[in-house]
Parts: structure tokens; sequence; C-alpha cells
């Protein structure tokens, strides 16, 4: 069974139509890459899986169970992470603490645990707090703990960006160009960082990205969009010799 399957996704925002019949499987354990022109719809597709909007025709299937509208926290609870395009992390609090609070989630309290501070509250406290300062040190942020992201380097607001997403132990990630704004050293890391955490955390993988380096090298299988419709899907090598592609990205540069 697919791990992710969308079968005709059509979303309008209004007049627009944004996307326009999508048909795409993810397989379990694979890097997948979506990739297609800015406004071609990308981020649209990312926005519909993670609940954050309900799609205005076809399906979602995720672990052959229909998740259109479900929202964001369901389906985080169904083991799907994301990252944004726009990093968000809560910058009033500390590293740490942007970690622990979306456990919180993962773990259900309810307000009597949180008012009375019962017992299992406060075992569930310790047990967020450990589990965090372990992804931390995973990620090699634990000297970072205690600071706020907005006083760390880009590259490193978006180490702590995945390693939130992966706090919750998904075993579906989506990336929403996690390289954007990042150098080349950077860059070079984070490729290194997405095959590492493939392997530890046995992920399906799926990305958004216009670093065609990052694509091209971690993603067995890419589809690309342009104006919401699918115009190409295939391996690496067969999307860089594909004529529709490079006349979608002609002028943009990318490829
Ligand atoms: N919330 C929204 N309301 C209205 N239009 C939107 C919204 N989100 C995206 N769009 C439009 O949908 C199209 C696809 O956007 P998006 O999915 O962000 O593209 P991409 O991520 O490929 O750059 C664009 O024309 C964009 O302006
Ligand atoms: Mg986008």
């Amino acid at each position: 069974m697919a791990h992710l399957e969308i079968r005709n996704l059509t979303h309008r925002f209004g007049g627009l139509e944004a996307l326009t019949d999508i048909n795409l499987s993810l397989e379990r354990g694979e890097i997948a890459g979506l990739i297609g022109p800015n406004g071609a719809g990308k981020t649209t597709v990312f926005n519909l899986v993670s609940g954050f909007y309900v799609p205005t025709g076809g399906d979602i299937i995720l672990d052959g169970r229909r998740i259109n509208a479900k929202k964001p926290h369901e389906i985080a609870a169904m083991k799907v992470g994301r990252t944004f395009q726009n990093i968000r992390l809560w910058n009033e609090m500390t590293v740490l603490d942007n970690i622990r609070i979306a456990q919180h989630y993962r773990l259900g309290y309810n307000a009597a645990d949180v008012f009375f501070h019962t017992r299992r509250f406060r075992e569930r406290e310790a047990e967020i707090t450990g589990s965090s300062r372990e992804l931390l040190e995973l990620f090699n942020l634990s000297s970072l703990a205690e600071e706020y992201p907005k006083n760390l380097p880009y590259g490193v607001q978006r180490r702590v960006e995945i390693a939130r997403a992966l706090s919750l132990k998904p075993d579906l990630l989506m990336l929403d160009e996690p390289a954007a704004g990042l150098s080349t050293a950077d860059i070079t890391e984070l490729i290194r960082y997405i095959r590492w955490i493939h392997e530890k955390f046995h992920l399906t993988i799926w990305m958004i990205e216009h670093q065609m380096e990052v694509i091209m090298s971690l993603c067995r299988r890419i589809t690309v969009l342009d104006f919401g419709r699918e115009i190409a899907r295939g391996s690496p090598d067969e999307i860089r010799a594909n004529p529709e592609v490079i006349k979608a990205y002609l002028g943009d540069g990318a490829i």
C-alpha cells in the first residue's frame, strides 16, 4: 500500500484554480521531490496534505485512510510532520521549549492534568523534557537549548525546525524548501542531515525544493508542477532532460 496517495486533487482559492487534477503516490521509505516554478502550487499541496486547507476536489489517502477533512493536529497525530517555507519557530521561547511544546500535542493532556499538576502531568513533563534533550543532542543543538531562535543563524533555525517536526515522531516528513536562504556550506550540511535522518528514523521524506543540487542528490522520484498541473515525473536524470521541465524553468535559471 502507498504511504500517501493523492487522487485527482483540485484546489481553488476563490476564482483561482491553484491545483488541477493532481495524482501522485509516495512509497513508504522513499525520498521524493516536488518541484516547479514559483506559484506552481507546491506549498498548496503540502497545506492540503497537512490539513491546513480542505481540498475542493479529489482525495488524500494516508496509510489507506482518507484524510481530506482532518485538522492539522489530527494529521500530525497520524504521524505526518512538516516544516514551513518561512521558518515558523516560536521566537519568544527557547529552543528547548520549542521542541517541548510540540510534544504536548502528541502526549495529549486534559485541562485537569495541567491545572492540578497531577502525577501524570509531572511524569509526562519529565518524559517530554528528557526526549526533547535527546533530540537536541542528536541534532548537535544541546549547547543552544536555552537560546532564542531569532538569535541563531538561519541554518541552525532550520535544524531546530526539522528537530521539532521529528519530535512528534512522524513517519512521513514533509520539508517545504528546507534549503531556502541557506549558504552553500549550510546546503551541503543539510543534504547530509536529511540523509542521516532518513536512515536513522526510517522515514518517508517528501520535499519541495528550488535548490536542484538538494533535490537531485536526495530524491529518487520527482514530480514537477507548473500552473497547478503536473507536467512531468521521473528520476532526477529524466527530469533534467525533460523538455517540458526545461521550458517551465526557462528564464527562471533554476535548472
Ligand atoms: N491562501 C491563499 N489564498 C489565495 N491564493 C493562494 C493562497 N495560497 C496560495 N495561493 C495562490 O495559489 C497559487 C499556488 O501557490 P503556492 O502553492 O504557494 O505555490 P508554490 O509553493 O509552488 O510557489 C499561487 O498563485 C498563490 O498565489
Ligand atoms: Mg511554496
